[in-house]
């Protein structure tokens, strides 16, 4: 009996699933957009419930259209959304409160006061991470101080916290586990020492009890139960979703680069089986823990990357569907000028300043939404451009290709003018849906169904690589315009 690996990508915007086969190729896909809730400007919440039943249905659905049952599939990898944070109650499994988005910008004034106090530096070589609304900890600390009666049931034991990987594990098989992957995003780990941090629990005064187990990347953490998909599935890899489509690009040695064009774009670089230490504000972070060996990698994360595409159409309304934006893009020559800083939720690396909001610059009466559309898809570009700038200076190895991936990644404009602003070429793989594929390939490796990261980074194959046609002083020159854009954006919403 073929069997087959059925893969959950749980993301920011839609639930999905895909199931893959010996080859690494996808047989079927599902996906599902979920709700999306804005109580306040600068937050973002999800109702885990909506995480939950947008995931299982999709994974239903994937295997549905993959003509299989449960007897067929070795395993279920996990990848998901990082940072997010989810307090639930362990006996009911009900959330205590909606979870906070890894956008969400509502803890910056904890943010501020710990850099007030000098505590950045010690926060940053115990974690890898900066201090920065964007990760778990300031948000668990936000639950348990404003949601009533929630610190005392915490104290108590009777709460478990967990990233969207605990979350879906925990729904799936009753076990309170995540990985170093997704633990590394917390801001509560020790990347040194792969264990949760008591000083950083204590400083966050978080109770000890609310956390997770730490497992593998590759392993069997569990069965899903029968229920779910009319038989026991083992749960075999779970990866937060960066480090997982970095696995997915067989990114699996040192200086080799994948840039993902999500929700937001991720660079991440493989940095070997130490923790690097960036100079150039970049990010620390597990890639995956397997066999007790872990590699590192170094991440550049912005914020808005696709979902740029996505205010065109959901805010501005511009255009009707996110592929629409290519063609309104190309039916000028440039942007004429015009510059769009999508710093809605602040900017993340290398810039890191919570309270940056979105610009438009250097318009005139000739502006057009087609400028506005081809400003958009270049600020994705630039935003990349920025992160491979540090990168490069935080590296002592040189990039010479960038592996790309994400939906945004479909668009042929966007693909050649990265590869332009980098100097860099820029590979697209055949196989785009990376970060589904990754967490199945730590699922495939637990199990035994890929013998090795030689026998996956075999699979890994370019459709198609855009080589940089733009001169160096023309780059040059595009990148300091652009420079001066983001100064605009900067400190808007302190002011
Ligand atoms: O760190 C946030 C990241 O994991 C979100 O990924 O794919 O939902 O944009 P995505």
């Amino acid at each position: 009996m073929q069997k087959y690996i059925l893969a959950l990508d749980q993301g920011t915007t839609s639930s999905r699933a895909i199931v893959f086969d010996h080859y690494g190729l996808p047989v079927a896909s599902s996906q599902q957009e979920y709700p999306q809730h804005f109580p306040q400007p600068g937050w973002v919440e999800h109702d885990a419930l909506d995480i939950w039943h947008s995931q299982l249905a999709c994974a239903r659905d994937a295997l549905k259209q993959a003509g299989i049952d449960a007897a067929q599939v070795a395993a279920i990898g996990i990848a998901n959304q990082r940072e997010t944070t989810v307090l639930w109650d362990r006996a009911t499994g009900e959330p205590v409160a909606r979870a906070i988005v890894w956008q969400d910008r509502r803890t910056a004034g904890l943010c501020d006061q710990l850099r007030e106090q000098g505590r950045a530096a010690d926060i940053q070589q115990r974690t890898g991470l900066e201090v920065d609304a964007y990760f778990s900890a300031t948000k668990l600390q936000w639950l348990l101080e404003h949601v009533p009666g929630v610190r005392e049931r915490a104290e108590r034991g009777e709460l478990a916290f967990g990233t969207v990987d605990s979350w879906l594990v925990y729904r799936l098989c009753g076990r309170h586990v995540t990985d170093a992957s997704n633990a590394s995003r917390t801001m509560l780990f020790n990347i040194h020492t792969l264990g949760w941090d008591d000083e950083l629990l204590g400083l966050f005064d978080i109770p000890a009890s609310l956390l997770p187990d730490l497992v593998a990347s590759a392993e069997v953490v569990g069965l899903a139960a029968p229920e779910w998909f009319g038989g026991a599935i083992p749960i075999a890899g779970i990866a937060g979703d960066q480090q997982a489509a970095t696995f997915g690009q067989a990114c699996h040695r040192k200086g080799l680069v994948k840039n993902t064009y999500g929700t937001g774009c991720f660079m991440l670089m493989h940095a070997g089986d130490t923790p690097p230490r960036s100079h150039n504000r970049l990010l620390s972070t597990v890639g995956w823990s397997i066999g007790g060996a872990t590699d590192y990698l170094l991440e550049g994360s912005v914020f808005m990357g696709g979902a740029t595409v996505q205010w065109l159409r959901d805010g501005l309304g511009i255009i009707r569907q996110s592929s629409d934006v290519e063609p309104l893009a190309l039916s000028v020559p440039d942007s004429g000028g015009v510059m769009l800083v999508p710093a809605f939720t602040g900017l993340g690396a290398p810039h890191w300043d919570q309270y940056a909001r979105g610009a438009i610059v250097g318009m005139t009466r000739g502006t057009t939404a087609a400028h506005i559309a081809r400003a958009a898809v270049e600020a994705i570009a630039y935003q990349s451009a920025e992160l491979l700038v540090a990168m490069q200076k935080d590296a002592d190895c040189s990039v010479t290709e960038i592996r790309a991936d994400g939906g945004a990644a479909r668009n042929d404009l966007l693909m050649q003018f990265q590869a332009d602003l980098l100097g860099v070429p820029v590979a697209r793989p055949h196989v785009i849906e990376t970060t589904a594929l990754g967490a199945a390939y730590l699922a495939g490796l637990a199990v035994g169904y890929w013998e090795s990261r030689d026998d996956i980074a075999r699979q890994w194959r370019t459709e198609r690589r855009y080589e940089p046609m733009m001169d160096a002083g023309r780059r040059q020159e595009l990148m300091a315009r652009w420079a001066r854009a983001v100064e605009h954006a900067k400190g808007w919403a302190g002011d």
